[in-house]
């Protein structure tokens, strides 16, 4: 296969956001059936959109020969931001299942400090289309395209003597087969990204794929994402536990169909002894009255509310989810992002998540769900929040789900501040 690449395949290049009627573009040897785009800083050229729409004309990025979600520009966006305030010094990064190759790009040609980026596919014309891509942006000399197996790269990287900073997993449904791979390949202190878009197994809405994959008990709860969010840290941990190995979680986002951690991973294993014992427990959860807490290991089986069933969910990661001087630096550093397209969000999440990292405790509420349990009209989030500063607990926001509350106040005073607010 000969890669035939003139600079500029496209007559005119578009924004995938400006939903502009997509024009023709020349057909140039090796690029025919191929349009470009813009994300971020780079170019990108993708298998053109318009031939794979369903027959209400929306866009499957499944259909296309390269899967390319124009939607997850803001997980991707996130991704270079998180990677940039790591401050990275002549680090590698390793995209393991790159699609259009777009995520190495844009660690490549957005963060200061990334020096090279490996970008790999199983699929050919992905591999193809990443080597295309690389050339369009003249990035050759820094990232390099594979085609093999994730894992199988993974390994051969570590037995190279490879030292990588940030590997990114960005697998359809579960990253479950590619985490132990991560977790031994990355370097000591480095960092993954990890995303999962199977939050049905991970929430308890599937409980037996997400106790196949993740070797957890789970229960449908009122906070499904959450909870969705906290299952694979909790087995990201264990893997990481089981090469004596301890992570520590730095941020998270979450939309409508997926959930994506960056946490460090550290060799050391009293460390990860520490780590299991003190981050890794329960949820107890009545879905009879709503009452939930945090706890470390299992006990009574009916609610001290209710006299309902007590579910235990997990094991899950009940420790924090944001490091403080992350989404410190991320709050301070954000204008210099402003030209991504989720810049605003991306202020939204980090304000968030900076309230959220004073707390050691963020247990979720949700208070739509809790005000139709009590019969009430649901209050504002704000006002739920503002009570329980009053009475003396930290109280925020949780970026990704509008009505959730994460919270260290017990299920009374959560419960008495929706009534209260509700002006019941
Ligand atoms: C969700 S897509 C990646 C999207 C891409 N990261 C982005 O942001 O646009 C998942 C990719 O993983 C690739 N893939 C699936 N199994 C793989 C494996 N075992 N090793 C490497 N790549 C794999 C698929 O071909 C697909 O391109
Ligand atoms: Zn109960």
């Amino acid at each position: 296969m000969t890669f035939s690449l003139a600079a500029r395949p496209c007559s005119t290049y578009y924004n995938i956001f400006s939903q502009c009627k997509l024009g023709e573009m020349p057909a140039t040897a090796g690029n025919e059936g191929l349009r470009e785009f813009t994300e971020g800083k780079i170019r990108l050229l993708l298998y053109d959109p318009d031939k794979y729409r369903r027959p209400d004309g929306v866009y499957e990025p499944a259909w296309s020969p390269v899967f390319y979600n124009p939607a997850a520009t803001f997980s991707r966006d996130f991704s270079v931001l998180a990677v940039s305030l790591l401050d990275p010094r002549d680090a590698v990064v390793l995209d393991a299942l790159a699609g259009t190759g777009v995520r190495a790009l844009r660690y490549c040609a957005e963060v200061d400090g990334v020096a090279r980026c490996i970008a790999n596919d199983i699929d050919r014309r992905a591999y193809e289309l990443i080597v295309k891509n690389v050339a369009l942006n003249g990035l050759e000399g820094r990232v390099t395209a594979l085609n093999d197996d994730a894992n199988v790269v993974m390994y051969s990287l570590k037995r190279s003597g490879e030292k990588l900073d940030v590997i990114d997993v960005d697998p359809y449904g579960s990253p479950a087969p590619y985490l132990r791979a991560a977790s031994w390949t990355v370097k000591n202190g480095g960092c993954l990204g990890i995303t999962a878009t199977d939050i049905a197994s991970l929430s308890g809405a599937r409980p037996w794929a997400g106790s196949r994959r993740y070797w957890c008990q789970l229960t449908p709860t009122d906070v499904p994402k959450i909870i969705a969010l906290r299952v694979l840290v909790g087995y990201a941990a264990r893997v990481a536990a089981e090469l004596d190995r301890f992570v520590e979680p730095l941020t998270y986002s979450m939309g409508a169909h997926f959930v994506r951690v960056f946490y460090a991973v550290r060799r050391g294993a009293t460390a990860a002894d520490a780590m299991l014992s003190k981050s890794l427990g329960y949820m107890k959860y009545c879905g009879a009255c709503g009452f939930r807490e945090f706890t470390l290991s299992i006990e009574e089986r009916s609610c001290g509310v209710c006299g309902g069933r007590l579910d235990y969910v997990g094991p899950l990661w009940i420790g924090r989810l944001v490091s403080r001087e992350f989404a410190g630096k991320a709050v301070e550093r954000l204008p210099s992002f402003s030209y991504m397209s989720s810049a605003d969000k991306l202020s939204r999440l980090f304000e968030c998540q900076l309230a959220e990292a004073e707390s050691e405790v963020s247990v979720p509420y949700d208070v739509v769900q809790m005000s139709s349990r009590l019969r009430l009209s649901a209050p504002k989030v704000g006002r739920v929040i503002d009570c329980l500063k009053s009475l003396g607990y930290r109280a925020t926001r949780i970026f990704g789900v509008a009505t959730a509350v994460g919270t260290d106040a017990p299920y009374e005073d959560f419960v008495r501040c929706v009534k209260r607010s509700a002006g019941a």
